[in-house]
Formats: C-alpha cells, structure tokens, sequence
C-alpha cells in the first residue's frame, strides 16, 4: 500500500497520533522531537498530531504541557513555528482498556483526515508497559485504517526477560506486522551509533584491521553522574541491566562487531546484526560485576537506598559490568566488556576500542603504548584515535597524542539532530533499519536472561561504590582480567597542551577534561 499524499518536500504525510500525550516521555521526548521536526521542514506543515491519554485536560492545558520542554521558545523563529506547529494539535482524553475512547480517537482521526485528505497514521505509544497490549488491542480494533499506512511505535521496556518478551511480541505479532512495528531503541538514532556503519564500511584503514588480529579488546561504556532521583519505582524493579546495558549497549555492540551486511536494506543490516547475536554465548555470573551507589564520600549526596521511590533494602544494581565473547572467526578471544552505571563521576557514553601491543619492535612497549580509538558518542560528539608520536623538540622522546575529529570544532555550521527526530522520520519515511526486529530482541533477551534470573535471586554480590565515584573498587581488576590496559603516560583529551619547559623543550601540560579509562 503506497502513501496517500506527499509533503513538498517528498516526505509522506501521516497523522500522527501520540497515545500517552500526558505522559513524562510525551513531554519530555516525543513532543519536542516532533517540533524539531516541523520547525526544520521535515514535516510538513499540514501534519496533524492527536493526543491521546486518561487525563481530562481542556486545550490550554494540554498545549500548555505538551510545549512545556520545547527549547529557544522565545526567539521569534521558534515562537512562530511553535503557534503553527500548536494549531495542529488536538487531545482526545479516554481510557487504555475499553473501545469507548478508541471510538472517540477514531472519530477525531477521520475529522482530520477528511479536512487534510491523508489516510496514514503512525501511532506512537508513550505508554507503560502494563497497557502496551490493550492500547496495541483498542487501535487494532476501533482505529486501523483501511484506506492508508498504519505503523505503530513502540519503547522499551520490551519485557523483562526471554520469556515475557516472547508473550508480547507474539500479542503484538497477532495485531500487527512486523513490518508495521517500529521498536524503539533511542540509541539507534543517536548520530555517533548512525556513524559506526560509516566509519567501518566506508574506511579501508578501519576495515583492515577490525578484528582479533589487531584489536585486544571492546569496552563500550555508559556513565551518568545522576542517580535515579525519584525515579526508584520504575527502575527498581528492572535495574541497570535490563534499563541499559541489555538494549542500548548492546545495539551498540551489534554495530560495532556485525559482519559488512548484504546491502543497506533494513532488513539486511538487521541480519547482520542478528547473525553476531547468535555468536555470542550467555553471560556468565563470574564475568558479571555489579554494584549500588551509597552516599558521597563526602556525605552530601545520597545513597539509592536514601531516595524515597526506592524499596527499602533494594538489592537493585545501579552499576554493572559484564563480559561478552563473540564465538567467530573474526571476533573469537576478544572480549566486549560492557559497563553501565548511574550517580557516577562522569557524563559519557563511548566505545573504546583497544589495539594490540605492537609486539617486538624497536621502542620499548612503555614508548609504544596501544593504540585506541574512542567513538564518544555523548557528550561532545567526537571520534579519535590515540597514537604514539615524537615529542617535538631536539631528543627522540615519545608522546601520546591523538587524531581527533570533535564535532564541535569539525563541524560548525552543522547541528547533532536529537536521537528521537531521527527516528520518528525513520518510521515516516518507513525506514526500518534503526529500529529493534524482534529476533534481535529475543538474542539478546537469550543472552541476558539466565544471569538476570540469578541476579534476582539475590545470588550475584553487589557492591556498594560512593555516589560521584568511578564505580565498584574492584571495576580496575574487572576490566585488566579481559585484557583492557591502561596506559601509563598522563593523557588527556581533547587538548594536550604544550608548556615551554625550563630546558626549551616542550612538556606536556594537563587538560580540562580528562580521557578516564574506565
Ligand atoms: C533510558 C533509561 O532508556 O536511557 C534511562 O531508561 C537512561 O535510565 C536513558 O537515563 C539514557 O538516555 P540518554 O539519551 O540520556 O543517554
């Protein structure tokens, strides 16, 4: 079935509809990725967005919530587009489990469509999980349209383990095709993640060496400096495991470890990813470390347990650390270590990828230390590549310097789109690729699962590290166990600045933000 109507710019035009528009992510996420769209043409203008949720709210109200995250709103650019993209915008408040609302919805839909002659709708469920099967029910039966495209977004959390992830994909596979659903996992829109595919399939010199000829070992790590700060409730219940590590680390994984895909169709790219999956063995409790902030070492910011929407004596992680091993020829002795944590003393998300030792060589290995090439993927947006050089000056000493490509200074005229933009035009555009499948969900569900079991039984040790910390005492030994070495000269990235020594050679100086190892 092809789209009824084409935007100026060749972009199909649907009516969107946000189930959950009351809701945290519907305010905070979906609303502004929206406007970021409009406000930048990639919507057109005639797109109409309908809100839907429990709450009674009149028109000033919602428009009110709906724009309560939407940047810049006062400069005279974004306030006009704001007062049209607001225009196209309407609510329809009614429950999650009876036709009654669904039957209100699809009245307001077919308003609208009459007046804009469209017929495709894209349903966007901001939603807890507990309704993602009765709203997936009531649109299937009161709200999927005959005469145009229906496509349904969903997010994460997609179940708690294997089995509960097969109940609702196999629910959701009964209303819809998979070829209908667009399974969320944000960090697939994010612009370092897009760059993975480009960087190793469009570059001989990475293409070359990406494997365990060259490459020691993957660490890919995420660090928020926050803990959960009222948001114990959800994440209790799943903690960092389920919350980041199982989706959105291990998507990263997928791209950096997949064989070069067949073709760039979606579904290719998906294989490829899928076919890594099933080369990697369950993980092993004894290659799992996990720990629970407490309190600062300074006894100002509070523990996980101090925040009220926590159960009390939660054994929940809020910091783990694990071991992946891809059984093939490529990728066979090279560990993936994967590391994820809140209320630590970094903000970071990167993908550092450790070279081997150049072996037997004319410098000493202390003089040649590894190369490792760091993809950043939030913040400051960068990829370098640390490498040994001669210092400048009269004597043959070396440095550890880098080639560095920092967004920010690269490309100035140019701004990062937000992970959501990219992905809501993805699933306009029908463009399924940055989007989870549902046998990659369940690889990863089989992977994760029998350690997950064991870690809610309460058989894996979590330790307690000090809120603002770098995380569990015994994270050093975790990592130099798979092989990761930190290198022994003072490196600090993105600048290295040279002071004039006394003796006229340059020294290296320190630098504002510290490249931290682990
Ligand atoms: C979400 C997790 O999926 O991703 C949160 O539920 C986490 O716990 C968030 O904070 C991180 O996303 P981002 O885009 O801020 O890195």
């Amino acid at each position: 079935m092809t789209t009824s109507v084409t935007a100026q710019n060749g972009r199909p035009v649907f009516t969107i509809v946000v189930l959950g528009a009351s809701g945290d992510l519907a305010k905070k996420k979906t609303f502004p990725a929206l406007f970021g769209l409009f406000l930048h043409g990639h919507i057109s203008p005639t797109t109409r967005i309908i809100g839907y949720a429990r709450t009674k709210m009149d028109r000033p109200d919602y428009l009110k919530r709906i724009s309560q995250y939407i940047k810049n709103k006062t400069t005279p650019k974004v306030k006009a587009a704001l007062e049209q993209f607001l225009d196209q915008c309407t609510y329809v408040s009614g429950v999650y489990d009876q036709d009654s609302g669904f039957q209100d919805l699809e009245k307001e839909l077919q308003r609208v469509e009459k007046e804009i002659k469209t017929y495709d709708r894209l349903f966007y469920m901001a939603l807890p999980p507990s309704v993602f099967i009765p709203v997936a029910n009531g649109l299937k039966k009161n709200c999927y349209t005959t005469k145009g495209i229906n496509r349904l977004i969903v997010e994460k959390p997609f179940g708690m383990d294997l089995e509960s992830s097969r109940t609702l994909q196999k629910a959701l596979g009964a209303l819809y095709r998979e070829d209908e659903i667009y399974r969320i996992d944000h960090y697939l829109g994010k612009e370092m993640v897009k760059n993975i595919m480009i960087l190793r399939f469009t570059n001989q010199i990475f293409g070359s060496c990406w494997d365990k000829d060259h490459i020691s070992n993957v660490q890919i790590t995420f660090k928020e400096k926050i803990g959960t700060e009222g948001r114990g409730g959800y994440f209790d219940e799943f903690g960092i495991m389920r919350d980041v590590m199982q989706n959105h680390l291990f998507q990263i994984l997928s791209l950096i470890a997949m064989e070069t895909p067949a073709s760039l169709e979606a579904e290719d790219i998906r294989n490829a990813k899928v076919d890594v999956l099933r080369a990697i063995p369950e993980v092993v409790e004894s290659e799992v470390l996990l720990g629970q902030y407490g309190k600062s070492e300074d006894g100002t910011m509070p523990s996980y347990l101090d925040d009220e929407t926590v159960p009390k004596g939660s054994k929940t992680a809020t910091f783990a650390a694990a071991a992946f091993h891809i059984n093939n020829p490529r990728w066979e002795g090279v560990p993936f270590v994967l590391k994820c944590g809140k209320a630590l003393d970094q903000q970071k998300v990167e993908i550092r990828i450790q070279f081997k030792d150049m072996g037997k060589n004319l410098f000493q290995k202390d003089v040649a230390a590894r190369n490792e090439l760091v993809i950043r993927v939030q913040p400051q947006e960068a990829v370098y590549l640390k490498m040994t050089q001669k210092l400048p000056g009269l004597g043959m000493e070396t440095v550890l310097s880098e080639l560095d490509l920092s967004y920010a200074s690269r490309f100035t005229n140019l701004s990062v789109p937000d992970a959501y933009e990219n992905l809501i035009l993805d699933a306009i555009m029908g463009e399924q690729s940055n989007f989870v499948r549902s046998d990659e969900l369940d690889e990863a569900w089989r992977i994760f699962t029998p350690v997950l079991h064991k870690i809610d039984r309460g058989q894996v040790p979590v330790e307690i590290y000090p809120y603002g910390s770098r995380g569990p005492k015994h994270l050093p030994d975790f990592v130099a166990r798979f092989g990761f070495e930190r290198h022994a000269q003072t490196y600090s990235w993105p600048e290295t600045s040279q002071t004039a020594a006394s003796n006229g050679s340059p020294q290296l100086g320190a630098s504002a933000s510290a490249d931290s190892k682990l």
